[in-house]
């Protein structure tokens, strides 16, 4: 396993069409080891594998955000679609580990149900809610390339903007110690 960097907005790379996934093979599975790692390391509840540089469609989301024991394996989500999300919504802050120490509401579904294949190669379907929820759905948004700088107005993402355009790659990694 290898920590990976966290590619930070305004890297272009986030904007990058993203590719299924062929088969879950050993490269695959070292991707993953190396999310995990690097999802650890970075105090993330999920990542996405377009934030490290990666641009298949995979994402993981934390043991005990998807109602686990925190010493649980990481979901994974290997060509993830989302298959229903219920209509009531909820407003809450949400942080993203490529836009360090910025927190914005975002209106999320309080339920979502994805259907994904697991590292194991076998098809699943996750249902969750509440933070669950708000995690996939937040992460299935790194596979079709939106970010939480797309859900605030004009002003706020221009001031977002700023700050992330000023922001060294110590400044980000003091920030993202702090967790996600
Ligand atoms: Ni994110």
């Amino acid at each position: 396993m290898a920590l990976r960097p966290i590619v930070k907005y305004p890297d272009n790379f986030l904007r990058q069409p993203t590719c299924a996934v062929a088969a879950v093979d050993d490269g695959i599975k070292k991707l993953v080891a190396d999310m995990v790692e690097t999802m650890y390391a970075k105090n993330g509840a999920g990542l996405a594998a377009i934030q490290v540089g990666s641009n298949l469609r995979i994402f993981i989301v934390e043991a005990s955000v998807a109602g686990g024991d925190e010493n649980d394996h990481p979901v994974v989500f290997i060509n993830p679609t989302i298959e229903w999300l219920s209509d009531d919504i909820e407003s809450s802050d949400e942080g993203c580990l490529s836009f360090p120490g910025i927190y914005v509401p975002i209106k999320r579904s309080l339920q979502a149900r994805v259907r994904a294949t697991g590292l194991d190669g076998k098809e699943f379907v996750a249902e969750g809610e509440g933070l669950y929820a708000r995690a996939m759905q937040h992460e299935h948004d790194h596979l079709i390339n939106k970010l939480l700088i797309d859900y605030v107005g004009p002003l706020k993402r221009q001031m977002i903007k700023r700050k992330m355009e000023k922001m060294t790659d110590e400044e980000a990694e003091e920030l993202q110690a702090l967790g996600d």
